[in-house]
């Protein structure tokens, strides 16, 4: 039997990453508020038949994860990975480096996204998926930072509005660190240069 290791880290410190701001969302708002996106969706898939959680790689995964159990329907899962062409800086050209397996013609499709940012990911994402006509699509994330949206992107589920700040945890990362964190924190960009 393996020894039982507490996964929590400490929020008041941040720790285990040194260059941690301020947790803005705990995981207890966090948990709370997907439970009551979950049970939303649940209301408003009563009539469909075929629902697909469509999640972007690689920020989205734990949210869609934890969202699926609060949803009661049949549904199923599918990723797709998608990305800027050039730095951490959003351009609006997105390349779609693998695509969803299923066939989403005639499916209720809800697009998953850890962050809504200027917006480019999901508007492209979304043009690509109507053409291949599902019978509904609809946009949900965990984040939106709406005041940084170059396009206009109708997001029909979502979780928290957050002011123009870089945040990780949750699956949110900055260069891959910190997507393990349970909560939301921003980052203190002067002490991540000098980590
Ligand atoms: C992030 C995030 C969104 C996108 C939002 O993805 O997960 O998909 O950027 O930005 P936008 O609204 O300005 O387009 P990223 O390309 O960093 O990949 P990741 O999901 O692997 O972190």
């Amino acid at each position: 039997m393996g020894q039982i290791i507490s996964t929590s880290f400490d929020q008041s410190t941040g720790a285990p990453y040194p260059f941690l701001g301020q947790v803005l969302i705990t995981a207890q708002e966090i948990e709370q508020r997907v439970c009551t996106l979950g049970e939303q969706i649940t209301r408003d898939y009563q009539d469909s038949e075929h629902l697909l959680l469509l999640g972007l790689l690689r920020g989205s995964v734990m949210f869609i994860t934890d969202l699926m159990r609060q949803i009661r329907r049949p549904l199923t899962m599918d990723f797709m990975s998608v990305s800027s062409y050039a730095g951490s800086e959003s351009t609006g050209f997105i390349r779609i480096d693998a695509d969803h397996k299923t066939n989403i013609h005639g499916w209720d499709v809800i697009l998953i996204d850890d962050i809504v940012d200027t917006g480019y990911t999901i508007h492209t994402v979304r043009k690509l998926l109507l053409e291949r006509r599902p019978r509904s699509l609809k946009i949900c994330a965990l984040l939106d930072k709406a005041e940084r949206h170059r396009v206009d992107i109708p997001v029909d589920y979502m979780g928290f509005s957050i002011p123009d700040e870089f945040v990780v945890g949750y699956g949110l990362d900055i260069d891959e660190k910190g997507r393990n964190l349970p909560y939301i924190a921003s980052v203190d960009l002067e002490k991540y240069r000098k980590s």
